[in-house]
């Protein structure tokens, strides 16, 4: 047991890509990362369900792990649970993420800009939200991107390159000339993992944005102004509702660390 270990959860691996970027920003920290995978996807599922299941792991990650700060690695709990988990824990520092549409704007000139995201991330009233904070500064071509991130929590490189062909094409023509999209927002933690493929189908001039560095470079600020905040030794613990193997897959093929990987406890399982 750490008391100085920052909490990280996701419905599977996509919040690795999250917690690459939060080890690189603080290399000292200690980390707790829970996928959800035997509760995945999460973008499919009624919010109720998400907020269940945030409620459910940031209890355990309370009561058994002491942690000093959570990150909602899952842009769709982020949506579905982040005002009831601060709630529910006044004292607690929680970091979540969205969709990067604002950095986005700033880095678009064709002001049409592509987001990837989960049906419920882009049906959430804190998408709209976001998407109303920016109206007028771009065009937002929405994209739901049902299974993908099944896909990528599988590993099916099949399955991951055909989706992503589909939900490129179904979005129109990227480039940078006017009215192409020149921006492109993968606003679900998994899909920073499909970006190699996502990078062929859209050529080298689109700029790709996913939440990794941002969210770590907030989680930093936000511990930097805790006077309790005290470093760990970067020792990173993982723990999964679902498939302890495909878990360690990732984490030595994401992250280059060898684990080790325990079963979320029954309770919460
Ligand atoms: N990785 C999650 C996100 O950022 C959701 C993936 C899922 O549907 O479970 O939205």
């Amino acid at each position: 047991m750490n008391e100085h270990s920052i909490g990280v959860f996701d419905s599977g691996v996509g919040g690795l890509s999250v917690l690459r970027s939060l080890r690189q920003e603080m290399p000292h920290e200690d980390f707790i990362y829970i996928a959800d995978s035997g509760h995945a996807p999460y973008g499919e599922r009624a919010d109720s369900y998400v907020v269940a299941r945030a409620r459910a792991i940031t209890g355990y990650l309370i009561a058994q792990h002491h942690i000093k700060a959570l990150v909602i690695a899952c842009n769709t709990a982020t949506a579905a649970a982040i005002h009831q988990l601060r709630q529910d824990h006044p004292s607690l520092p929680i970091i979540g993420v969205e969709p990067a549409l604002k950095p986005a704007v700033g880095a678009s000139t064709t002001r049409r800009i592509g987001v990837m995201a989960t049906r419920s991330t882009l049906s959430s009233a804190k998408y709209a939200t976001l998407l109303a904070s920016l109206q007028g500064q771009a065009e937002f071509v929405n994209q739901a991107c049902d299974g993908l991130a099944q896909a990528v929590e599988h590993d099916d490189t099949t399955k991951i390159i055909a989706l992503c062909t589909h939900y490129i094409s179904q979005m129109g023509q990227f480039g940078t000339n006017s009215g192409q999209i020149d921006a492109l927002v993968l606003g679900c933690t998994h899909y920073a993992f499909a970006e190699p493929h996502l990078r062929a189908l859209v050529g080298p001039q689109v700029r790709i944005l996913d939440t990794g560095e941002p969210v770590a470079r907030r989680t930093h600020q936000v511990l930097a102004s805790q006077l309790s905040a005290r470093h760990g030794k970067g020792h990173c613990s993982f723990e999964t509702s679902g498939s302890t193997a495909l878990l360690q897959t990732a984490v030595q093929r994401w992250l280059q660390l060898p684990g080790p990987i325990g079963a979320l406890r029954d309770r919460v399982s």
